[in-house]
């Protein structure tokens, strides 16, 4: 055994020393505190206990991007050929060479064997009653107190280690830098922010259902329909085979008057509808906190996504979180929605990290008491999000695992589309980036948003028709839209082409001070649709919303459309749209923005160019291409 860790260490290329089970390797390490939280002098009780979870690597992950594109790229000849959960499962699963070194390592330490347990997904050991002390101890750290400005307390570390021969079996571990959550006593200042804000109250624009002659100063059904090309009233062939969602995070929820009112103008037919509500957690769709801030984004999100798939296709609405949860949320738990969707991902007791994830049965007065959603809530072929938190808000880690997981139920056939963010190359909040990560708005460093900087996901971001412009003439990218390159995630396969000529033609006058411009990153958003000045109503008012958040529903509309046809032709739902997207056979596909800027951290961000670009991606689609496109794939 030591001549194989010999054989491997001499291969790396690293000092021939004889390795010691002993020797610790650094695992994760931060160098900022997260946005609110600062480190109070004590250590932490070494009697104090945390609820160790050690996140097991996860078998054949490094195939995930060649595995995806191949049942995702038009070229291939698995194209559609998704996978079962049940071949994901497998293919993924830590294989038991990790699952036994890590008990190894752990029982070495002095931890009992009957302590330590393994999930459900074979993907994470669990050790009970783990103290502080043995956490130091075994983890070659030290565990300090730290404090929110709200007041809620936690304990954590700021880097830790682990012996070198058990490191590439180890994903992440939990609760060691994962503290940034939510504080569990009050209200906390909302960190991941659904993306729109109210631009103006503007009801004395009487929405006037198809008078396309407004559509620079009021976006409608009609507007997003002339633009896009997509059919007034769609044909639905395969409803019941067919499902798009809508994510929304209580306390964010629609109100059933302003539906109807909406759908009066715009599809009177669906008044009186709502989407089938898919409960995550004990997500309720509140009616006792009512405000522009609350309801805006599930009426628009809701409102435009029933409209524009017609009364035919039912719209679900996945509303995750109970009412404590929610209320002191401040980053989106996009965790709880995966482990609904995914009994392999999810833990015994839920969430992969308890201080972003919620807990559940949920402690908190009038919280959620039945068990954590765990793999048993539907999936559908589309997901649209419109929440997003900034890449430094989280750890790299925590990021990774849960982009693969969107790669994963890309796999099996499902189309993930988030927004890029409104502060343009700046987080939520306009914060930038310090060199050593911490956020600030005087900071240099272009932020960009997670998880729109996954490769396996479909980032969106927003244009605009011009003041005085019509439907009819070029649209510009608007200049709240998020995008720029990730901090974390590489160049994928299927973008290489893009950046590259985006870098040959268009390369932008900022060096390593401002982004990475290592072009090897993976660029944000992939395309856009229209998101200023769109029409929402909100308790009884007409008003006018601008954000990224218009582009996820939309688009999922479209998706939701295409796949329509595809199932009614017996084909597979698309999946994972972006090899196809950027593809050669697609290229006409998209209408190239050529015009506007995403200003933030002092600057004025990227330009939108000829071609890709991070400003407004590919463009926007044009449905009746992409529909033809779609349908002659197999
Ligand atoms: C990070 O850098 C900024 C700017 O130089 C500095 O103000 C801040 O104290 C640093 N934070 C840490 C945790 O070192
Ligand atoms: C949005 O609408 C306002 C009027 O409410 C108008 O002044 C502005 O030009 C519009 N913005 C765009 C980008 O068309
Ligand atoms: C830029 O992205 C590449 C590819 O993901 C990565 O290796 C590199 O560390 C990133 N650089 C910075 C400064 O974040």
């Amino acid at each position: 055994m030591f001549a194989v860790v010999l054989v491997l260490v001499a291969g790396l290329g690293l000092v021939l020393s004889s390795p010691s089970p002993r020797s610790f390797s650094i695992h994760e390490e931060r160098t900022n505190i997260a946005r609110g939280w600062f480190r109070v002098g004590r250590r932490a009780p070494p009697a104090a206990l945390l609820p160790l979870k050690i996140g097991l690597k996860e078998s054949n992950i490094e195939k995930l991007h060649d595995r995806l594109l191949d049942v995702s790229h038009p070229d291939s000849e698995n194209y559609g050929k998704h996978w079962t959960p049940e071949k994901v499962k497998t293919y993924f699963r830590p294989s038991e060479e990790s699952v036994s070194a890590v008990i190894e390592w752990l029982e070495e330490a002095g931890v009992e064997r009957a302590r330590i347990e393994l999930s459900k997904g074979d993907n994470w050991v669990q050790v009970k009653d783990f103290s502080v002390a043995e956490a130091e101890r075994i983890l070659d750290t030290e565990y300090h107190v730290y404090q929110h400005t709200h007041g809620d307390t936690r304990l954590a570390c700021s880097a830790y280690s682990v012996p070198a021969h058990v490191q590439h079996h180890i994903e992440l571990i939990t609760p060691t830098l994962h503290f940034d959550g939510r504080p569990s006593s009050k209200r906390g200042t909302q960190l991941s922010a659904r993306n729109f804000k109210a631009v103006s109250a503007a009801d004395h624009l009487k929405p006037d259902s198809n008078d396309l002659s407004n559509c620079d100063v009021r976006i409608t059904p009609p507007c997003y329909r002339a633009l896009y090309n997509i059919p007034a009233e769609p044909t639905i062939r395969a409803a019941s085979q067919n499902s798009f969602a809508i994510v929304e995070y209580t306390p964010q929820a629609y109100l059933g008057p302003d539906l109807d009112l909406f759908f009066a103008n715009f599809s009177p037919s669906l008044v009186g509808s709502r989407p089938e509500l898919i409960s995550i957690d004990g997500g309720v769709v509140q009616t006792e906190e009512m405000d522009f801030g609350v309801n805006i984004e599930s009426n628009f999100d809701i409102g435009y996504a029933m409209t524009l798939v017609g009364p035919g296709q039912p719209v679900r609405l996945y509303q995750v979180e109970d009412i404590p949860e929610g209320s002191a949320q401040l980053l989106a738990p996009f965790n709880d929605l995966l482990d609904a969707l995914d009994g392999s991902y999810c833990t015994e007791d839920g969430g992969d990290d308890p201080s972003v994830d919620g807990v559940y049965p949920d402690p908190a007065p009038g919280g959620y008491q039945g068990p954590k959603d765990c793999g048993n809530k539907q999936r559908s072929n589309v997901i649209s999000v419109s929440y997003a938190s900034n890449e430094a808000d989280l750890t790299p880690f925590y990021q990774i695992r849960q982009c693969s997981e969107y790669g994963k139920l890309g796999l099996m056939g499902i189309t993930f589309i988030f927004a890029s963010g409104d502060s343009g190359v700046a987080g939520n909040g306009e914060l930038c980036l310090f060199p050593n990560g911490t956020q600030s708005e005087d900071a240099p460093l272009f932020n960009p948003l997670f998880p729109a900087n996954c490769p396996f996901v479909t980032g969106v971001g927003a244009t605009q028709v011009n003041p005085g412009s019509t439907v009819f003439d070029p649209e510009s990218a608007a200049s709240l839209t998020g995008g720029g390159f990730s901090n974390i995630f590489a160049l994928p396969e299927y973008q290489k082409k893009a950046i590259e000529e985006y870098y040959k033609y268009h390369e932008p006058p900022y060096g390593a001070d401002r982004y990475n411009n290592s072009q090897r990153a993976r660029g944000i958003p992939d395309f856009s649709v229209n998101g200023v000045n769109c029409t929402v109503v909100a308790e009884g008012r007409t008003i006018a919303v601008a954000g990224t958040s218009a582009a996820p529903p939309v688009i999922g509309a479209i998706i939701t459309l295409i796949n329509d046809a595809r199932l009614a032709a017996g084909k597979s739902p698309v999946g994972f749209i972006n090899p196809a997207i950027y593809s050669n056979a697609f290229r006409g596909a998209f209408k190239d923005i050529v015009d506007g800027i995403n200003p933030g951290c002092g600057t004025d961000g990227f330009e939108s160019v000829e071609g890709w670009d991070p400003v407004s991606g590919l463009g926007t689609p044009d449905f009746e291409k992409l529909l033809d496109l779609w349908m002659n794939l197999p």
